[in-house]
């Protein structure tokens, strides 16, 4: 309910601090000192936070602190300040290469090479110098006509007023971006929204003194109009900018290649945090000078040049729910509900917050307000909670002892490799014994690594699950089509591409066969580990029956933990109906004994993110069909690491530490021939 009493309270100091604003910002005479100005906004928003039907559009919460002064002169640029198209990814990266490459009529081989400048997030000035002296500095505007703030400007340090180099042009506009650091932000924190705002508002402060007390920075990285500039590449330019007096981005470099250009932003978009300023991206320009004339521009934007964002990778949001997830291995996971929340592009509503012990050590709570991030294509997870923002009435959240599919106990196994119990709690049922365990044994069965039966997704699993068309994986060989054409959204043409993908995907190898089980611990690797040395699937039915499983100790690879699980696996009634439905409904054949001379012989590959036209598991088999091998870690004995969209940054830069060749898929693929 609204308290008349505190609205009004909160209503008075937005209007005093709007008044504190305005002497603060348009007459640059504040009228009470720092701390008052602070703790007048800290009011506000602490009142904010505790009562949420306050919510003033005059807020200082909404509100950045500067009002554009109408004050000073404008003036025209003699050459437009224009801006730059944006780039999301490696897609279009190639099509802007693939434009420029056609509109020069390239040939293929013909390297192009690129400046390579981070983007600062801050604000543009164009710096006009006549015979070696800074007379004018404009706003960008609106790119043909900025303001006239060179007072302002001429308070920043990194502004040469005067340069006497000789090779520096008769007349020359510099441009660059004026920033403050984030040290320095930190500083001034409460009057401005973020380091651009700070930036902005102190560059049009209508008394330099004013700008004068804010530590703004330059950095240049290119020109407007120029006369007797004579220089070849931006490159170049940019060195010379740095004999010149200027201060020049330490991250510039001059790349080569797609492939290059995105491990270079995959390193900067990790070390970004580490740098002291803002940057929101990498532009890429093309360096040779005579390329960029011949390309010129589109609108008010160069052909030459584009702007390869980085993308915003977490949010905040509100934790609605904590739900438990149970896996194939019975793992319960715990998965965060949160308020729908756009990170990076995309629209986030659960967030992993991994496991018992994690949601203990970091205290998450349902209605907390947390970080959530979201990086590449890994699900996305709860960083941290705001404990400021927690609510009064919040409990603690407690771990459910049983497992909520069915209701067994869970228990945290003790781990014999660390001497501990495990993080991960788990239901202790045996398998199919659990409806959400058999649900994700069905799904895994499907997969594409198992079975791999197109359109068979994990939606689908559920749906004909709940209308118990499946229990088990081998129920997908008995499906009721008759039902299954009657069903909301089949018809006849989906069920017959339905029968037609299982049908198509009866005849599997050996190593697949023994992954599409789910036994844990088992993976693709040990899955191939075994059919190799099984070589044939009687000898694995054999096995079963057996349960001689001592054999298996002398594969090298597999340890007693698989050992153990495999003989788990084979000591449980319902698995071994299982494994006779699949003898009777798969057609398995016995493992291909790989050709040890092939091309890729003695050398271990890796991949990284995805594949273009191929899928991973392709890939591999290509691998091991020339005699390479796949291995799953960055390690010196790694030859190659393949690269695809959107890679792990992390493997690319220890490959590059441990000076391991980095492939590109077509590279990879032309050393097949
Ligand atoms: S070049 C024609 N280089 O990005 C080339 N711009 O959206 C235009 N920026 O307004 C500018 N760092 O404020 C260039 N190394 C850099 C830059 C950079 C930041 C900003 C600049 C510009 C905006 C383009």
């Amino acid at each position: 309910m609204k308290n008349l009493k505190i609205e009004k309270e909160y209503l008075k100091k937005i209007k005093l601090f709007q008044e504190y604003n305005k002497y603060y910002y348009d007459k640059s005479d504040p009228k009470v000192s720092d701390s008052k100005f602070d703790q007048l906004k800290k009011e506000i928003i602490d009142l904010e936070n505790k009562y949420k039907y306050l919510n003033s559009k005059n807020s200082p919460s909404k509100t950045v602190g500067f009002t554009p002064s109408k004050n000073f002169k404008k003036v025209k640029h003699k050459t437009q300040m224009l801006s730059l198209s944006n780039a999301f990814g490696e897609e279009d990266l190639k099509n802007f290469e693939k434009k420029i490459r056609n509109f020069l009529s390239l040939s293929k081989d013909f390297e192009l090479e690129y400046s390579a400048e981070p983007k600062i997030d801050g604000i543009s000035a164009s710096l006009t110098y006549k015979n070696g002296k800074f007379i004018m500095g404009l706003s960008r505007g609106d790119g043909k006509e900025g303001e006239d703030i060179t007072e302002n400007l001429k308070t920043i340090k990194d502004i040469p007023k005067i340069i006497t180099a000789k090779n520096f042009p008769v007349e020359i506009d510099i441009r660059g971006e004026v920033f403050i650091q984030n040290s320095d932000f930190s500083k001034i924190k409460t009057k401005f929204a973020n380091p651009r705002n700070a930036a902005s508002g102190s560059l049009r402060q209508k008394d330099p003194k004013a700008t004068s007390k804010i530590p703004l920075k330059f950095i240049a990285y290119t020109y407007g109009f120029a006369k007797n500039l004579s220089i070849k590449t931006q490159s170049s330019f940019l060195k010379n900018l740095k004999n010149w007096g200027f201060k020049t981005n330490e991250y510039n470099k001059t790349i080569c290649g797609i492939n290059n250009l995105i491990v270079n932003h995959n390193h900067l978009e990790k070390k970004r945090y580490e740098i002291d300023f803002d940057i929101d991206g990498i532009v890429y320009k093309i360096n040779d000078i005579e390329l960029q004339k011949r390309l010129g521009y589109v609108t008010n934007a160069p052909r030459w040049a584009i702007a390869h964002k980085f993308s915003a990778n977490s949010s905040i949001s509100e934790i609605l729910n904590i739900e438990i997830q149970v896996g194939r291995t019975g793992a319960l996971t715990p998965v965060a509900k949160i308020k729908p929340v756009k990170i990076g592009g995309v629209t986030v509503s659960n967030a992993t917050l991994h496991n018992e012990d994690e949601i203990t050590r970091k205290d998450i709570r349902v209605g907390d307000t947390a970080t959530i991030e979201r990086a590449g294509d890994v699900i996305p997870h709860v960083i941290s909670v705001d404990l400021n923002k927690r609510k009064k009435n919040s409990q603690k959240f407690i771990f459910p002892k049983k497992c909520p599919s069915c209701g067994s106990s869970t228990v945290k196994e003790f781990n014999e490799s660390t001497k501990r119990n495990d993080a991960v709690r788990r239901c202790s049922s045996e398998g199919f014994e659990c409806d959400q365990i058999s649900i994700e044994k069905i799904k895994h069965f499907v997969s594409k690594e198992a079975l791999n039966i197109e359109g068979f997704g994990k939606k689908i699993v559920e749906n004909f699950w709940e209308l118990n068309l499946i229990k088990f994986p081998h129920d997908i060989f008995k499906l009721n089509y008759e039902k299954i054409k009657k069903l909301e959204g089949w018809g006849n043409l989906s069920v017959f591409n339905l029968k037609y993908a299982i049908d198509n995907k009866k005849k599997i190898s050996l190593d697949k066969f023994i992954y599409s089980l789910g036994i844990r611990h088992i993976g693709q690797e040990n899955a191939k580990l075994l059919a190799r040395h099984l070589k044939s699937a009687s000898n694995f039915f054999k096995l079963s029956l057996s349960k001689d499983i001592d054999e298996l100790k002398n594969i090298d690879g597999i340890g007693s933990t698989q050992i153990k699980s495999i003989l788990n696996f084979f000591s449980n009634q319902t698995n071994q109906k299982f494994l006779i439905e699949l003898k009777n409904h798969l057609e398995i054949t016995d493992t291909i004994q790989i050709n040890q001379s092939g091309l890729l012989k003695n050398k271990n590959f890796m991949f990284t993110g995805k594949l273009e036209g191929i899928s991973r598991a392709e890939a591999k088999s290509i691998i091991e069909q020339n005699s390479g091998k796949i291995i799953s870690n960055v390690t010196k004995k790694l030859d190659y690491l393949i690269i695809g969209e959107k890679p792990t940054t992390k493997k690319i830069n220890l490959a590059k530490e441990l000076n391991i060749k980095i492939l590109s898929q077509k590279e990879w693929l032309k050393m097949l021939d």
